[in-house]
């Protein structure tokens, strides 16, 4: 089975240098194929070149956030739904490429700027239809998880830093899918029209509950991905003849 990872991506300082860990990570994933979005009108030199230097099994899309959803410079990031426009561009590549019952695997959206453990990947390849972890640094704590049911080890409940009561308390690096699952809900997608911050929820809605959520990582004892996010640089001046 392949282990598609979906990364919505989009031009700033910090790009590269993000783009270079989450590929060296993928690196150590025998069995990955990055599905790489640029949130642009064109693939971009920066983005294309990375790419065929990782060697990994790519694809390498575009779908341009439009004006009314991007973030302007000034704006708080949680004003505005991020990755939509990407995220759904290869859910459909997806499933215009791949076939229900031949093509076997699983999708996990992998944002640019967090970082993996790579022991995550083997806990994916252990997943029937959705499964769920820990994830570091996120919503306030140290650390967001599912809570299970001592006596049924199923998911009864959420430890959020930010509404614990959302139908799935869990953020987009928190979760991993069957791809027949995606192949066989074609309309599950993200949407603008969605709650600020619901994305996840609903998403997830399309596919499972939470009592059929699988736990993993040790039952969601242990944290393999972190929602970290990297300061914005200030670079005051530029130094021509680099690409950084
Ligand atoms: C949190 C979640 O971790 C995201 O997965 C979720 O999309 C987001 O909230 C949301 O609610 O919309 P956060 O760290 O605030 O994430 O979001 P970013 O990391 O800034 O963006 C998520 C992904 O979208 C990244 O891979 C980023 O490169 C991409 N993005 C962001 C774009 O493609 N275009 C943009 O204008 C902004
Ligand atoms: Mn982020």
């Amino acid at each position: 089975p392949i282990i598609y990872v979906i990364t919505p991506t989009y031009y700033r300082y910090v790009q590269k240098a993000e783009l270079t860990r989450i590929s060296q990570t993928l690196m150590l994933v025998p069995n990955a194929h990055w599905v790489v979005i640029e949130d642009s009108e064109e693939r971009t030199k920066l983005v294309s070149n990375l790419i065929s230097d990782s060697g990994l099994k790519t694809t390498h899309l575009v779908a341009k956030t439009p004006p009314f959803e991007k973030l302007k410079a000034k704006d708080p990031r949680w004003k505005r739904h991020r990755g939509v426009e990407q995220r759904n561009k290869a859910l459909s590549w997806l499933r215009d490429n791949l076939q229900l019952g031949k093509d076997k695997g699983f999708v996990y959206f992998m944002d640019d700027d967090n970082a993996y453990n790579v022991k995550l990947f083997s806990e994916i390849m252990k997943i029937k239809k959705v499964g769920v972890w820990p994830v570091g640094l996120v919503g306030g704590f140290n650390v967001e998880t599912p809570v299970l049911d001592p006596g049924t080890g199923k998911v009864n409940g959420y430890k959020s830093g930010w509404k614990p009561n959302r139908p799935f308390a869990i953020d987009m690096a928190g979760f991993a899918i069957n791809l027949d699952l995606i192949l066989e809900n074609a309309k599950a997608n993200f949407s603008y029209k969605m709650e600020k911050g619901f994305q996840e929820s609903q998403f997830l809605s399309y596919f499972t509950t939470k009592e059929n959520l699988e736990p993993l990582a040790d039952n969601c004892t242990k944290v393999y991905v972190w929602h970290t996010r990297t300061e914005k640089p200030v670079v005051k001046s530029e130094v021509s003849g680099y690409e950084v």
